[in-house]
């Protein structure tokens, strides 16, 4: 039940992607803009990748106060902003914008996120030996604050050139060497030898492809640290073949609310209900999979 109405003074945010029909932000963002009695209304918009320029033409239009940015907008929607936050610059992504009075400013909360997901845990990262699956946007973001953080990075993608690329990228900005291989079997059982931490940034698992995985259990060492930033499903196969190997794992279900919450304060200025948005996008998880 809403316990605001919709008004002349009601403020939009939404989030814009291709898929979107499986996004759990409406969830997350509306319960806590109720919780806080905040006029506020948060949709989804799915935006074909030809049609992206058009729609954030439309955000200013609209007068939209605040957007989530998704797969597969996160990299090509940077040219169309009037401003980057410093941190979304050097990752060269955006999965926020804010519109003030017109103008449009970038940030990056997903490198946030998974920052406090891991220091959240009591998980160090300097010195340790991370592997990240994936070149897209979600990966820049994660490889960037890693290198920042002082961990050593491979990073395996299935295009190589996108892996060199987020390679560059990362370490043009801190002088370090950062790894990058094709994603194969032979890099990848090489790899998760010596590795500490393992990232899954791709979508491979996610629902409804929830039988796939890229890294199967005989390949996983007990002291690994498994996280998959896909959270639908919760478990997904690469989280179930870490646990049959023994390993610690964690859901990118806690990434989403940590960079949700991290957005919220950027559209309200207020702190968010952190524990509100992870109870309901756990709840709305488990009552999806059943
Ligand atoms: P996001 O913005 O969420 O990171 P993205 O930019 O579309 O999304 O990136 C998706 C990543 O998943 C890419 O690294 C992609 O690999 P390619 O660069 O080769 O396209 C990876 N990916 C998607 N499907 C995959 C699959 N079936 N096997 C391996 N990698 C896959």
């Amino acid at each position: 039940m809403l316990n605001w109405s919709i008004s002349g003074k009601t403020k939009l945010c939404g989030v814009i992607g291709d898929p979107i029909e499986h996004s759990m932000s409406p969830v997350m963002y509306n319960a806590a803009f109720i919780e806080l009695r905040l006029n506020y209304i948060y949709v989804p918009f799915k935006v074909r990748k030809e049609d992206l320029s058009k729609a954030i033409e439309g955000v200013r239009a609209l007068n939209i106060k605040g957007l989530n940015v998704t797969i597969p907008h996160k990299i090509a929607v940077t040219q169309f902003l009037d401003e980057l936050d410093p941190l979304a610059e050097n990752i060269g992504a955006v999965n926020t914008i804010v519109n003030n009075d017109g103008i449009l400013k970038g940030y990056n909360t997903d490198a946030l996120g998974f920052l406090q997901t891991l220091l959240e845990k009591g998980i160090e990262l300097k010195g340790e030996k991370v592997v990240i699956l994936g070149a897209g946007g979600a990966s820049r973001a994660i490889s960037f604050l890693l290198a920042q953080r002082g961990a050593n990075l491979l990073i395996l993608n299935r295009t190589l050139d996108k892996a060199k690329e987020c390679a560059d990228r990362v370490s043009n900005v801190f002088q370090r060497e950062v790894k990058a291989l094709a994603l194969n079997r032979q890099n990848l059982i090489r790899a998760l030898k010596e590795a500490d931490i393992l990232v899954n940034t791709t979508n491979v698992g996610m629902s409804p492809n929830t039988e796939t995985t890229l890294v199967t259990s005989d390949l996983i060492k007990p002291h690994l640290i498994v996280f998959d930033i896909v959270y639908n499903p919760i478990k997904t196969k690469l989280l179930m073949e870490a646990d049959k190997a023994g390993a610690q794992t964690i859901s990118g279900a806690e990434m989403l609310v940590w960079q949700g919450a991290l957005a919220f304060e950027k559209w309200t200025t207020l702190k968010a209900p952190i524990e509100l948005m992870r109870k309901k996008v756990i709840n709305e998880l488990e009552r999806r999979e059943n």
